[in-house]
């Protein structure tokens, strides 16, 4: 769909391709900014490549990546704008080999990742999402739940989430430890929360959350050595990426009883297509939203706004070159 072209008569402004559903607030600054964009929210890669030399502007989200291939054929390319949070799905080599600038929005979906994260907890802790599933289908069964009050909870990655998730789990009494790849020893001091490493928080951890961000592991976070160091009936938590577990050692963890529950707000494809980790999502003690961590009205507001204005500014410096 042509969103707005009225750099027909100003060829000099740049041309952006939007690849995904972004906010109005990005295409209206856009818009204002004079830029033409062309807004095809589900254009296919190889649509892409077709079109993506005219483009010195590409703005995309979680579906679509923007890959060495895109990056290549994108002979203009001087902006690569992801409307979220995490930028793996972006190859940040090949855009810095070209000079061209990524532009993304951290930490304007904390808030709502953070209560999505207590959601599934809770859903854990209680089995709530089978519970509803149960009434609606005319099964009115009560389930022996747990309470979050006492649990130790093994937060791995202690950045911006990780960090709020921590002080809101405290307000519920559980006993919260923490792990990052940096010494957050201070912060977490100042916090009341334990500091350690990997291998102690699994051990003594009843719920393991990650928040860690996926540009700087090579591998999953979490694999079957760090799976078989952990509680047997352990709550595994990931709102982070689905590339941050390995699927094997979670489908492997569900089917022994080593893991108790998964909740996730991600999975290793989106949507989900192999065998493993369907048969997974049909099983009771596995809960899964679909990658709605950052889709809130308030985190999307942000995020627009805040992109909105970092991409007209460097629209201005890019022109200005
Ligand atoms: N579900 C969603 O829709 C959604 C929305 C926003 C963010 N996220 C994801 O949540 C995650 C956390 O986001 P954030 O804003 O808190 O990021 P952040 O960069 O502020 O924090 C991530 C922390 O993880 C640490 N870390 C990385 N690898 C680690 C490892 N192997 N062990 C221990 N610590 C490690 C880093 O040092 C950093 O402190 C990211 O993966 C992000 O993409 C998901």
């Amino acid at each position: 769909m042509q969103y707005k072209t009225q750099l027909d008569a100003r060829m000099e402004k740049p041309n952006v391709l939007v690849v995904d559903t972004v906010d109005r607030h990005i295409l209206d600054a856009l818009e204002s900014y004079g830029a033409a964009v062309d807004y095809s929210p589900g254009i296919s890669r190889d649509a892409i490549l077709e079109i993506i030399g005219r483009y010195q502007v590409i703005v995309g989200r979680t579906r679509m990546p923007i890959d060495r291939g895109i990056i290549d054929a994108g002979e203009k390319l001087r902006i690569i704008c992801r409307a979220g949070v995490g930028i793996e799905n972006i190859d940040a080599e090949a855009a810095e080999a070209r000079g061209i600038r990524i532009i993304n929005v951290p930490g304007a979906a904390t808030e709502s990742v953070v209560e999505l994260t207590v959601h599934l907890i809770i859903a854990g802790l209680r089995s709530t999402h089978s519970c509803i599933e149960d009434v609606k289908a005319g099964k009115f069964v009560k389930s022996l739940g747990s309470e979050l009050a006492g649990k130790t909870v093994g937060i791995v990655g202690f950045g911006r989430i990780g960090t709020k998730v921590s002080q809101v789990l405290k307000a519920f009494d559980a006993e919260v430890i923490v792990t990052d790849l940096k010494d957050y020893r201070e912060k977490a001091g100042k916090m009341g929360v334990e500091f350690t490493d990997h291998r102690t928080l699994y051990s003594r951890s009843d719920i393991v959350c990650l928040h860690v961000n996926m540009e700087v592991n090579k591998v999953p976070v979490i694999g079957m050595a760090e799976v078989g160091m952990m509680k047997d009936g352990v709550i595994l938590i990931n709102t982070a990426r689905g590339a941050a577990t390995e699927m094997k050692a979670i489908c492997e963890g569900l089917d022994s009883g080593k893991i108790g529950f998964y909740g996730a707000d991600v999975m290793w494809n989106e949507p989900p297509k192999e065998e493993a980790e369907l048969r997974m999502l049909s099983m009771r003690n596995v809960a899964v939203t679909p990658h709605i961590g950052a889709n809130t009205k308030e985190a999307q507001e942000r995020i627009a706004k805040s992109l909105a204005k970092d991409l007209v500014v460097a629209l201005g410096e890019i022109e200005g070159a």
